[in-house]
């Protein structure tokens, strides 16, 4: 059964005018090595913690400024949330199509809250805790190609041509701010689009960029804004000592005008500066330690890298199930073909690079998870292909075949093949971080001994479940198993409302 709605009523939890303030008992376990001869050197003592939780809930009118708005990407989300908004149907050749947010965790998936009469009850994700409705978000960005958002909807070639035509008077006045530029760090094909570009050194770019978010918030009366970088993926900046490696150096880098400080990292050093979350879809080394360490020293928000929305997400699946069943992976080819501007960028060896790297860790968790199938050190042979094929627009192809060892010697090969418009599986993905983003501002924490309310750290972990190379803070342990990373934001939310994690034990019917 689905409700739309509820409230939770504990003595641990209070709804009042300005906050939702939980009580809730963190169950862990602690471990300890004992140095000593016999079988049980490792003893593991669980522990109880308490933490307070306090959730603001005044929704606030939110902007979001996405580098690369008129890309395939950007003009699709701000196309799909438009048509929702207004209710937009349209014809296509199997029947008239309504708006929806498929695809989109906190929009379209439900939780499970509980049995009511030997029925199990789902509630929409996003009644867990007030988030902005998507209807409200203002939208607007850079981009260094000057299309309208119309002409850009055109040109990506990913939505019906009868909803485009409704859409296009929406869209038709909104056009991008000019954004920062640099060939050297995405392929030379990209120039051709490159007529919409901040002049300036870089620390004025950088300047223009905080004026430019100013300005929007001014214009647009909205109360906060979130800053995502949905643009070209960029090559990897050399992260040479003394350059990028602390605040100091960045800052000082910043002041000589450094080639290497790619525009992805000026954005992220601009919205740190002026305490706008930012958060990176692509896969480049956008967050340098330095800029990590500017994000923690003023408790901005970051978040990133790169979207995991179609082959990746599928291997974070497939890899737990195999190796949660005791199967062991022992190769993993992935061959992509891709025919739009994202697919054209990619065919440089040096951008191609910076994708292979965020695809090839995403199976190490899990691998390193079971020391009976994988020796130390041990790991699946792991190759991944992209070719640019321009008649396939944005249908991405994705083929896999994952070899596995199993039970006496024996193989098993799976091959998928995957036929999809890679703008459709990024676009919600798009909307669940920065709505997520924006309310993980709203949480404050205390730990048990702890004597003041904080946020979460500034580099956001519980955005994991949406990218492919989850950032996280330094000294954590990354988690890529997609089941894992959906239990962790989901049990944190309901910990906000003094909900336990669910625990799939179903003891009431034992
Ligand atoms: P796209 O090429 O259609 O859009 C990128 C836009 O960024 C273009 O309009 C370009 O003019 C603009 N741009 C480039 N450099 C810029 C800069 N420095 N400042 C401002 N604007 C700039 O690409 P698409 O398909 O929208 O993808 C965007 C990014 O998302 C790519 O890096 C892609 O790798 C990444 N991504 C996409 C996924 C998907 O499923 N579509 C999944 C994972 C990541």
């Amino acid at each position: 059964m689905f409700i739309e709605k509820f409230k939770v009523d504990s003595p641990n939890v209070r709804y009042g005018e300005e906050a939702i303030e939980a009580v809730y008992r963190y169950e862990t376990t602690e471990l300890v090595h004992e140095n000593r001869e016999g079988d049980y050197q490792w003893v593991v003592k669980p522990k109880t913690v308490r933490y307070d939780f306090k959730t603001h809930t005044r929704v606030p009118k939110l902007g979001v400024m996405l580098v690369g708005w008129g890309g395939n990407n950007g003009s699709t989300l701000t196309a799909g949330v438009i048509a929702n908004k207004e209710g937009i149907s349209w014809a296509t050749k199997d029947k008239v199509q309504q708006a929806n947010y498929f695809g989109s965790l906190t929009q379209a998936s439900t939780i499970r809250v509980g049995s009511f009469n030997g029925e199990e009850i789902y509630a929409p994700f996003k009644s867990l805790l007030p988030m902005v409705d998507p209807d409200n978000i203002v939208f607007g960005g850079w981009d260094i190609s000057d299309m309208n958002l119309a002409d850009a909807m055109a040109r990506a070639k990913v939505l019906d041509l009868d909803l485009q035509k409704q859409l296009r008077p929406y869209m038709e006045s909104m056009v991008p701010l000019p954004g920062i530029f640099d060939p050297d760090f995405v392929a030379a094909n990209q120039g051709a689009r490159a007529n919409n570009v901040i002049k300036g050194t870089k620390k004025e770019q950088v300047q223009q960029i905080i004026k430019d978010i100013r300005e929007f918030k001014e214009k647009t009366k909205v109360d906060k804004v979130v800053v995502l970088w949905t643009a070209n993926t960029e090559r990897y900046s050399n992260a040479v000592a003394g350059l990028t490696d602390t605040v100091e150096n960045l800052m000082a880098s910043l002041e000589k005008n450094d080639a290497e400080i790619s525009p992805s990292t000026l954005y992220g050093i601009a919205c740190v500066l002026e305490n706008v979350p930012y958060i990176n879809g692509s896969p480049q080394n956008t967050f340098v330690p330095g800029l990590i360490d500017l994000a923690i020293q003023r408790n901005g928000l970051i978040g990133g890298d790169d979207f995991k929305s179609g082959q990746t997400k599928m291997k974070s699946v497939l890899v737990d199930f195999l190796v949660g069943a005791g199967i062991k992976p022992t190769s993993i080819v992935s061959y992509n073909h891709l025919g739009n501007n994202d697919g054209m960028n990619l065919s440089a060896p040096q951008t191609f690079r910076s994708k292979e790297i965020s695809k090839s860790n995403v199976v190490d968790d899990m691998v390193s998870s079971n020391g009976i199938l994988y020796e130390t050190g041990e790991h699946p042979d792991h190759v991944i292909v992209i070719k640019y094929v321009p008649y396939v627009g944005d249908s991405k192809r994705a083929m896999d075949e994952y070899t596995s060892e199993i039970f006496m010697g024996g193989r098993s090969t799976i091959a998928l093949h995957n036929t999809c418009e890679d703008s459709l599986l990024a676009a919600p993905i798009i909307l669940d971080l920065v709505l997520l983003a924006e309310l993980s501002t709203r949480i404050q924490l205390k730990a048990e001994g702890e004597d003041k309310f904080h946020s979460f750290h500034p580099v956001s972990a519980i955005l994991s479940y949406l990218t492919k190379a989850p950032l996280v803070p330094p000294g954590t342990p990354v988690v890529n198993a997609l089941s894992k990373q959906r239990a962790m934001l989901e049990n944190i939310l309901r910990a906000c409302v003094g909900l336990a994690p669910e625990n799939n034990m179903n003891l009431e019917y034992k």
